[in-house]
């Protein structure tokens, strides 16, 4: 792998700390067992950071991030930071990492493990084998558009505005990654929006077309409205392999795609900037679910999907796909001899915590090493 790479750990509030450790002991032995070079530092964010700093995303730690080659992200917010001002909420931390690390394309796979095919709330035979990547736009769109604001009008009631905004260059790139990302899959990508009602939904479709035309002659193309999307993740989800969208519809569609799977608990995610002239592109990696406050510090919290995204953090940030695919076999494994956390238990598996799940998944990889 070379020199080493710069990895930032920002455990952040709830289940993340107890999550990402198990996160840290799968990079300390792929350190010690497989000749991966990192240098490793932790930081503030979210709700812990507000407690002992002021700010959601202190500048230590935005600092900390734009020196560092990788984030390992764990999750932010809880009950105790709901009332704060907009600028002082755990989430502010998150989305300033996107922004300030221009992490504008967001890959959410939805894969369907073959043992967890029962846990689905939908038909075992609708989501077995299912295996979509949603790419989500991530640092435009609605989430940052100007104006935004509450407002108190002339007569002393209020009007709340957000704003979707999206430009060529926005839509072209985050379009690109998933056209590259479909080449290597199914070849085949469904772009979302609602065209028909917004004028940067006529503009995203428009674009994603031309792009196609001029670049991926070799992908198919399908345009869908974000209602229809929907209603299609839950009737027949394995009509899709890349579903990219903007950073809303993104927002709820990855949601849905994460339930089809039988767990949140499952899914991690990588936010993609745009490569640099070496072709290396800074990342943050995340799992999907939130920090859990109901569950946080009880040892109950599925840690999988930490784990599945420090395997993308080797895929997509440092090129080794041999290293990620040793962590999903590993975990593969293990979810085939039965173990389950609380969140995907099923009859007849055995429940363990989450250290019990980090050591299973450890002793996995031993063996396949
Ligand atoms: C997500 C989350 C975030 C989002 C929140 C925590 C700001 O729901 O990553 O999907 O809306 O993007
Ligand atoms: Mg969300």
């Amino acid at each position: 792998m070379g020199a080493n790479r710069k990895v930032l750990i920002l455990p952040g509030d709830g289940i993340g700390p107890e999550v990402m450790r198990q996160v840290r002991r799968a990079m300390d032995w792929g350190m010690r067992k497989r000749g991966l070079g990192f240098d490793v530092s932790e930081g503030l964010v979210g709700g812990i950071a507000y407690d002992t700093t002021g700010s959601p995303f202190p500048e230590a730690t935005q600092e900390a991030a734009l020196a560092s080659d990788a984030v390992l992200f764990g999750a932010v917010g809880g009950p105790k930071w709901d009332n704060l001002d907009f600028a002082l909420k755990p989430e502010r931390g998150l989305l300033g990492l996107r922004k300030g690390l221009e992490l504008f394309a967001n890959l959410r796979p939805a894969i369907c493990f073959p043992a967890l095919a029962g846990a689905s709330t939908l038909k075992t035979e609708l989501v077995s084998g299912l295996d979509i990547m949603i790419v989500r736009e991530l640092t435009g769109g609605i989430y940052f558009g100007e104006p935004r604001g509450i407002e108190t009008l002339p007569d002393g009631s209020r009007r709340g505005v957000n704003t979707e905004v999206y430009t060529t260059a926005e839509i072209r790139r985050v379009a690109a990654v998933a056209f590259e990302l479909a080449r290597k899959r199914g070849k085949r990508v469904h772009s979302v929006e609602k065209a028909n009602v917004m004028e940067s939904g006529v503009l995203w479709r428009e674009e994603v077309q031309k792009l196609r035309d001029e670049r991926f002659t070799d992908i198919e193309l399908h345009h869908m409205y974000a209602d229809n999307a929907a209603m299609q993740l839950v009737r027949q989800p394995k009509q899709f392999d890349v579903i990219v969208t903007t950073n809303l519809f993104g927002d709820i569609l990855s949601d849905v795609a994460a339930m089809l799977t039988g767990s949140l608990g499952m899914l991690p995610s990588a936010s993609l900037g745009a490569p640099d002239p070496s072709g290396f592109r800074r990342g943050l990696y995340e799992p999907v679910h939130g920090s859990a406050p109901d569950i946080a510090g009880k040892d109950l919290a599925n840690p999988l999907a930490s784990l599945l995204s420090y395997a993308m953090m080797l895929r997509y940030s440092f090129d080794q796909g041999a290293e990620a695919e040793l962590i999903e076999k590993a975990i593969e494994r293990v979810l085939a001899g039965g173990m389950r956390t609380a969140d995907i238990m099923q009859p007849g598996m055995a429940r363990v915590s989450t250290r019990v799940m980090g050591d299973a998944v450890l002793r996995e990889l031993e063996k396949l090493a």
